[in-house]
């Protein structure tokens, strides 16, 4: 699975930095390429020669070359990259990469990376259990990044504990499954509308709504852990990705998010239709803040906003699928079949308000999948995170 995938092993100054000579032949051999990127201190303990050897490129570990004045470019280093490994990842590093402190080439690249980034933590058992380096670890996976847990054994202070580097067999074999049937949806493009739309009545007011993004979100995540080239579109949320590769473009209203997926939906192979789309915007907007009238009522007329799921489901091709949600409050199987067919979508995920822990603002869902044939998936109450897994499954 490693075949012509590019990766760069970002090397650290720890002493288990003399294991990754066997790293990168093991890479080299499974067909990979690979970018060596050293931090200074790394160079104290295994020679960059040898490893520019092994790779058969050049190691990167300074902004400049010092006597041709030559840049590395960290962004194009982290374009290029399928994957980034970095081990052995010290304390230092895993908190600068944490926190962004971007004082060396490895953790600016790190930064620019969009690829899945995996770390391999080794240091003494009680640096290892210190509050901030578990807290930064904890930062770091909630970036998304994938963590090779450190074995238990003899460490190099001769003390045992948690904290050995991951032998370089085991942390191939983890690119290995990530690269393999964990990525059905590789290749594939995903756009996901999520969040609310806000519709402008004049320079400080909206209509709005109170969905807040998390379960879009949570399906643009698990698309792209499905190894899918993901887009957002997105309303005005708090929330963000997890996954680095996702791409976010931020809209404010029904026609902006409309004229964003009709622009995108042609290259794109699954739409899912996650936002909650305003049906109605105000039919004017008032250039100027509108005063409090003397009048106890005041009247908004208002006009239908368009259906990005319809207008996608006219425009969709063969090899195209679109998914809607329902949100009913009433017959919901029945409504959920009816926007199925209305809207020519290939599956819709009911969700259901009745629901204890279902719909806006919560962190778990309870949905029913309906396909096109009507047959029928219910879900079990479970996080957010788990039915979008199980909805990603169900796509691929
Ligand atoms: O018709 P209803 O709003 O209940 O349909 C819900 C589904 O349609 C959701 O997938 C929602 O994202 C999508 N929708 C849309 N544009 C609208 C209204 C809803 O894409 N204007």
């Amino acid at each position: 699975m490693l075949k012509g995938k590019h990766i760069i092993v970002g090397i650290t100054g720890g002493i288990a930095a003399f294991k990754i000579a066997t790293l990168v032949r093991l890479l080299i051999k499974r067909g990979a390429e690979v970018q060596v990127v050293m931090t200074p201190n790394a160079k104290e303990f295994i020679t960059p020669v040898t490893l520019s050897a092994l790779t058969g490129k050049p190691v990167v570990s300074e902004f400049f070359t010092a006597n041709t004045g030559e840049w590395h470019s960290h962004v194009d280093l982290g374009l290029w990259a399928d994957a980034l490994v970095i081990a052995p990842a010290t304390a230092s590093t895993i908190g600068k990469m944490a926190n962004g402190i971007a004082d060396n080439m490895l953790v600016t690249t790190y930064l620019s990376a969009k690829a899945p980034v995996f770390i391999a933590p080794a240091m003494d058992l009680d640096m290892m259990a210190h509050p901030s380096t578990v807290r930064n670890i904890d930062l770091l996976r909630s970036y998304g990044n994938h963590i090779i847990e450190p074995a238990e054994g003899e460490l190099a202070s001769h003390l045992i504990g948690k904290g050995r580097m991951e032998e370089p067999e085991n942390i191939v074999k983890v690119l290995d499954e990530f690269f393999s049937s964990s990525r059905p949806l590789s290749g594939k493009k995903i756009l996901v509308t999520a969040g609310p739309t806000y519709e402008r009545i004049d320079p400080v007011r909206f209509i709005g709504n109170f969905s807040t993004g998390k379960m879009g979100y949570a399906l643009a995540d698990a698309a792209a852990r499905a190894g899918a080239e993901v887009t957002v579109i997105s309303g005005p949320v708090s929330v963000s990705p997890s996954e680095r590769s996702v791409k976010v473009i931020g809209v404010e209203s029904a026609c902006q998010m409309a004229k964003e997926c009709e622009r995108l939906f042609p290259e794109t192979d699954i739409a899912i239709m996650c936002a909650a789309v305003a049906d109605y915007a105000p039919a004017e907007f008032h250039e100027t803040k509108m005063k409090r009238e003397s009048r106890d009522t005041v009247t908004l007329e208002l006009k239908r906003n368009p259906d990005i799921a319809a207008t996608l489901g006219s425009m969709k091709k063969m090899n195209q699928k679109l998914v809607g949600f329902a949100l009913e409050t009433d017959h919901e199987d029945e409504n959920a079949l009816k926007k199925l067919h209305s809207k020519n979508l290939d599956m819709i995920v009911l969700n259901s308000l009745a629901v204890p822990g279902a719909g806006f603002a919560t962190d778990t869902n309870k949905v029913t999948v309906f396909k096109a044939d009507s047959s029928k998936i219910e879900l079990p109450l479970m996080s957010k995170k788990d039915t979008a897994e199980n909805i990603i499954r169900l796509l691929s």
